[in-house]
């Protein structure tokens, strides 16, 4: 009895720790994926992507088990088109960046420094823990005057939630700017790129210098204009996820909610699909079609109902008390990507009546390619979103070389009740709700959710170009 129950934990220990592997498709064009991302039980990361290669062909990354791999490979044996691969040396034995022990800010006593404040070559050693983020945060408020909201709803843990705010003064009609980060929980240094971004403006912004992060150099007036347009950050969206991912090391995506589901992987909610955003996808969508699931198991659970979730309840109260908020991002990895609006499918501009919230286009919408339905967005928006997106992937290439892809949300493939698009619709959907252009950052390459510590620390440099170029390139369309 005794000896069944050892084995028992270990096997579990070792499928929790191994069980998913990287790996990709390769097909000559994004739509030989279409019959693979119907599948809920694959998880291909926060939204399933087909990236163009350079001689022609498409990817599309995903994490599966040995089980799910030797599915496909039966299912697609006579395909010859579309191929499988794993990436088995780049990702698993290899080591990737430890999670801070202890609390480096000394409970909010020792502020982050960020690196374009910092010498070139200059590293950060670990990833922040969940305290940390608290205590480095706290920091940011006790030594730099950065202002605090406590978020209304406790996590499922019983975490107390908390937005912040910096740059332009204490009326909250002022802000114009927000992004939010650690809503995946496996998506590692999320957290960490927002906190030593707004570290570094804050520093820079006393010391009246500017910054730099690879090749990419901002002004001290730079910094200046970004700060007064003003920042709202929610740093740590998904605490109890992170919690748990940074204890066990199980790439755990979504919240720890047990309303569902109370054991392995039926626990939890996928806050990225718990938007009240089309949130009801079997009603909205077209038959088959696959934006979010209602199985517990999968990683794209969307919830008991939009917003059922404390994280996404939090998360929408700060568009409440920031009222005049105009542009978003939420960061996410990893797939060296851009998103912008519309995920639920391609955009038009013709047809006004043509919406989200126009119900004879119910059990339509979704599929890519097809006329039935595409979302609707002004041309001039579509113009500002494009143009705020390309500049921002321009300048995330720019800092060391890697490659960033600007693209709508939708892709390959819809997605129901996500972060970007509920930012989006809020104009249309909530009487009095300003306009908000919802963007979605994915730093690091496909399906890397656990950097090593030298790509922990490009991807903060990446990212905080990004932020930078994104805010200059917002001002330049427009705050209000
Ligand atoms: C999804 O893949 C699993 C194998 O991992 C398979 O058993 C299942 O039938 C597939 N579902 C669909 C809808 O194709
Ligand atoms: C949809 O948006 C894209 C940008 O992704 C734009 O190039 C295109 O013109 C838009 N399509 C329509 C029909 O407005
Ligand atoms: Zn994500």
């Amino acid at each position: 009895m005794k000896y069944s129950l050892v084995a028992a934990l270990l096997f579990q220990s070792t499928v929790v720790l191994g069980d998913l592997f990287p790996i990709h498709f390769r097909a000559p064009t994004a739509a030989h994926f279409l019959d693979i991302v119907r599948n809920d039980t694959f998880d291909f990361g926060c939204r399933p992507i087909a990236h163009p290669t350079d001689d022609g062909h498409f990817t599309l990354h995903a994490l599966l088990t040995e089980e799910q791999i030797a599915h496909v490979q039966h299912e697609y044996q006579y395909a010859s088109e579309i191929s499988i691969h794993r990436e088995v040396d780049k990702r698993q034995e290899r080591a990737t960046a430890p999670i801070g022990t202890g609390d480096r800010f000394k409970a909010g006593t020792v502020s982050p420094v960020g690196l374009g404040t910092q010498a070139t070559g200059a590293t950060i050693a670990s990833i922040m823990n969940v305290a940390e983020i608290n205590s480095a945060t706290t920091a940011l408020v006790n030594n730099f005057g950065v202002g605090s909201v406590t978020l209304p709803y406790k996590t499922f843990n019983g975490a107390t939630q908390k937005a912040f705010f910096v740059g332009a003064g204490t009326d909250k009609s002022a802000y114009r700017l927000y992004l939010s980060a650690g809503v995946h929980a496996r998506e590692r240094g999320g957290p960490d790129n927002l906190i030593y971004w707004i570290s570094d403006l804050v520093a820079a912004n006393k010391a009246n210098t500017g910054l730099k992060y690879g090749s990419k150099s901002y002004t001290a007036a730079q910094v200046k204009s970004v700060l007064a347009a003003g920042i709202v950050f929610f740093p740590l969206v998904n605490p109890d996820g992170v919690t748990y991912d940074q204890s066990s090391g199980s790439l755990w995506r979504k919240n720890r909610n047990t309303k569902s589901g109370t054991s392995g992987s039926s626990i939890g909610v996928d806050i990225n699909r718990n938007f009240d955003f089309l949130w009801n996808f079997k009603k909205f969508f077209a038959p088959g079609e696959a934006p979010a699931s209602t199985s517990p198991s999968s990683e794209v659970f969307a919830g008991t109902a939009a917003a059922s979730e404390s994280e996404t309840k939090n998360h929408v109260s700060v568009y409440d008390s920031f009222p005049k908020l105009r542009w978003f991002m939420d960061i996410h990895s990893a797939a060296g990507d851009i998103l912008y609006s519309w995920g639920d499918d391609e955009n038009q501009s013709t047809s006004t009546t043509m919406n989200f919230q126009n119900s004879a286009y119910d059990g339509k919408r979704g599929p890519v390619g097809d006329t039935a339905y595409k979302e609707y967005a002004p041309a001039a928006d579509v113009t500002a979103i494009k143009g705020v997106a390309a500049k921002t992937v321009a300048a995330m290439s720019a800092v060391g070389g890697r490659r960033y892809q600007a693209m709508q949300a939708v892709g390959l493939y819809a997605t129901s009740g996500a972060t970007d698009d509920y930012a989006y619709s809020r104009q249309w959907a909530k009487a009095g709700a300003n306009k908000v252009y919802g963007f979605t950052m994915e730093f690091g390459y496909s399906t890397n959710f656990y950097p090593t510590a030298s790509e922990f620390n490009q991807n903060i440099l990446d990212t905080n170009a990004g932020f930078m170029d994104w805010a200059l390139a917002a001002i330049g369309v427009g705050l209000n």
